[in-house]
């Protein structure tokens, strides 16, 4: 079942949606089983961005019938403050590190990706076009001409594999991914979630800091579908397929609408071994036997963090 996906050997196809499954946090829930039973083939980073963020106000989450609606807001260190706390740390999972980028502008994601171009741990970059929680989060992503313009202008810099992050909130998704694959993506991935909004019951007024937020999980898993089929259809550059996977019956669906790798997102919040578990699912369907990884044990809880909160300018 192993898989090689832009160069880079993978021992199975499953691997983590940005931000939904906190490497860091689980080392210190798990400690160094984390590193011996890795549920993902490969590990994507949670967005980093120029400068540091905050994030968007609480309340953040909003769960639902099926799944689960988020306004996070992109939180993070920002490019110094990850490349001096978190690369580190990261760099010592037993899978390739995809580093997920979001810039504000064009010059931004150039200097994201130059900076990330000279770092050996790296192996690749996801360049999130497609976050509906900030504004301008999905300017770039739902246009194709300013997809192709993102790509000229970073793709000169690095060598390394770049994924486009597509976003389901665009009128022509095909037609972004086709723009991606000619001004030099090396994949893309989708989806993102789909912009939702909850209302307050008691007062009518939206429940998210962030007003709206972005449908994830079961919901997702038709939409996500047919997107991954009909983007797999117009590219000839690897897919990876996400939305709503929970089983290896939901990975193999997406495969065979066309998906090279198999992204796990919120399930991952509630079982942190669902990779391992949905890699091995997917093998046993095949007449395989089951991936060796196995089950994290333990507290799901990690103890208080000792790290000092980043200073943000949002
Ligand atoms: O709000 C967030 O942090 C989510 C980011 C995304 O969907 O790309």
């Amino acid at each position: 079942m192993s898989i090689t996906f832009c160069g880079l050997e993978l021992v199975h196809p499953i691997i983590n949606a940005s931000g939904t499954f906190d490497a860091i946090a689980a080392r210190r829930a798990f400690g160094d089983q984390l590193l011996e039973r890795f549920p993902f083939s490969a590990f994507v980073s949670k967005t980093v961005t120029v400068s540091p963020r905050q994030g968007n106000p609480p309340p953040r989450l909003w769960e639902l019938p099926a799944g689960l609606m988020n306004s996070i807001g992109l939180p993070n260190k920002g490019l110094d403050g990850y490349l001096a706390h978190d690369l580190p740390q990261l760099a010592q999972l037993p899978v390739p590190l995809i580093v997920n980028v979001m810039g504000f502008s064009r010059d931004e994601v150039a200097q994201l990706v130059s900076a990330f171009a000279e770092r050996p741990e790296v192996a690749a970059l996801e360049l999130n076009v497609s976050c509906p929680n900030v504004e301008t989060g999905t300017v770039m992503g739902a246009d194709p001409s300013e997809v192709a313009r993102l790509l000229d202008a970073v793709r000169p810099l690095t060598d390394k594999p770049l994924i486009v992050k597509l976003t389901p909130n665009a009128s022509d998704v095909p037609a972004v991914a086709r723009a991606a694959e000619r001004s030099g993506a090396s994949a893309v991935s989708l989806i993102n979630t789909i912009r939702g909004m909850a209302l307050d019951p008691q007062t009518g007024e939206p429940w998210l800091g962030g007003q709206t937020g972005g449908v994830s999980g079961p919901a997702a898993r038709a939409i996500a579908l047919a997107q991954v089929h009909s983007v797999a259809a117009a590219v000839s550059i690897p897919v990876i397929g996400m939305g709503g996977v929970q089983s290896g019956r939901d990975a193999a669906d997406l495969s065979r609408a066309g998906a090279t790798l198999v992204a796990v997102g919120t399930e991952s919040f509630r079982d942190p071994s669902a990779g391992a578990r949905i890699a091995s699912e997917m093998r046993l369907r095949s007449g395989e036997q089951p991936y060796s990884g196995g089950r994290l044990t333990g507290s799901l809880n990690p103890p208080q963090s000792t790290e000092t909160p980043c200073k943000t300018s949002q």
